[in-house]
């Protein structure tokens, strides 16, 4: 199960013993803790932004659903790439918080098209958010410009943007830009920044640039379950996360991890998108599947013989020369 998910993975210690620490004693509840307050302003230095309002929630679904139902009406669309995860992997969820929109999954490369082919009709849906996933679904990064380049099409639309960043920390880790190059000043409304795949316990983090939508943000949290009473536990975790460059520190360890492996399995199949993140997929050649499938490793994004391994912020040298060596026998 070494590569399976970063779901598999365990936790950071640093977070769990910050878990431990909120324990003592006792603290205001629903949000109004010192560990929530110290969170909202160490993001607000993060990001270089000021006004942003943060929402801690428990799964990355939840936080995609809340925010782009929070700039959605129910008749309007949402377009994605067709990997992505809030068209493949959510039942509906976006769809159900938004009261109804539409998720329209395109060929990101023609976005403009697409957008100007379902506006011009009005009886479809009206183009309303554009989705992005950073680090994508594949473990490729959109660069500062790259992302721009994609908001602008959807903002000179009066389109608003959300950014599901599950692997927010890869992408930033692999492209070397500051976290508010990758969000804020590239067009993004909302980032759900994620910090269980990446050594939380449970932990992703809606982070609003536009105040406008905090409002609404608020009360769809609070109505969609996720604002916790004991909310000092979910900041808790993200505190330390962001303490030391945590997240930074374990994202570049999981996309170091992902090119060893990458490197090693490339010199016995097709590798067959560019390892950026820590995501790598292999066409895997008829004789070594057996090992790939029982290890569970089979995800028919690109085909049934391109299989998904995916390191994290404790994957081991040890774990990826182990593979490797199977692989080699
Ligand atoms: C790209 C992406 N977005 C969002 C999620 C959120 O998942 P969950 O609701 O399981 O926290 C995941 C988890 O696999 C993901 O890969």
């Amino acid at each position: 199960m070494a590569f399976h998910s970063d779901n598999t993975l365990g936790c950071s210690p640093e977070i769990l013993e910050a878990v431990a620490r909120a324990a003592a004693g006792s603290a205001p509840s629903y949000g109004f803790d010192p560990v929530t307050a110290r969170l909202r302003e160490r993001v607000r230095e993060l990001f270089a932004h000021d006004a942003l309002e943060i929402f801690p929630v428990l799964t990355g679904t939840a936080g995609n659903a809340l925010a782009i139902a929070a700039m959605t009406p129910p008749w309007g669309a949402v377009f994605c790439s067709g990997e992505a995860h809030i068209h493949r992997d959510e039942l509906g969820a976006p769809e159900f918080f938004s009261g109804g929109a539409k998720v329209i999954p395109i060929d990101l490369a023609r976005l403009a098209e697409a957008i100007d082919e379902i506006g011009s009709g009005g009886r479809t849906a009206i183009p309303a958010c554009l989705s992005l996933t950073n680090a994508t679904e594949s473990g490729t990064v959109y660069t500062p410009d790259a992302l721009r380049e994609l908001c602008a099409v959807a903002n000179a639309r009066g389109m608003r943007v959300h950014l599901d960043g599950a692997r927010f920390a890869n992408a930033v880790a692999s492209c070397g830009a500051s976290p508010a190059e990758l969000s804020w000043r590239a067009g993004v409304d909302i980032l759900v920044f994620g910090g269980t795949k990446n050594g939380a316990l449970a932990a992703e983090l809606i982070v609003v640039f536009d105040p406008s939508l905090a409002r609404e943000l608020a009360l769809r949290w609070h109505r969609g379950g996720h604002r916790l009473s004991k909310m000092r536990f979910l900041s808790a975790q993200l505190e330390a996360y962001l303490a030391d460059d945590l997240w930074l520190r374990n994202a570049r360890r999981a996309n170091a991890a992902a090119l060893r492996l990458a490197q090693g399995l490339g010199a016995l199949m097709e590798i067959v998108r560019p390892v950026e993140a820590n995501v790598v997929f292999a066409r895997v050649p008829p004789h070594l599947r057996a090992l790939f499938a029982e290890a569970g490793y089979d995800w028919p994004l690109f085909g049934d013989d391109v299989y998904r391994l995916v390191t994290g912020f404790s994957t081991t040298d040890a774990e990826i020369d182990a593979f490797l060596a199977a692989a080699a026998r």
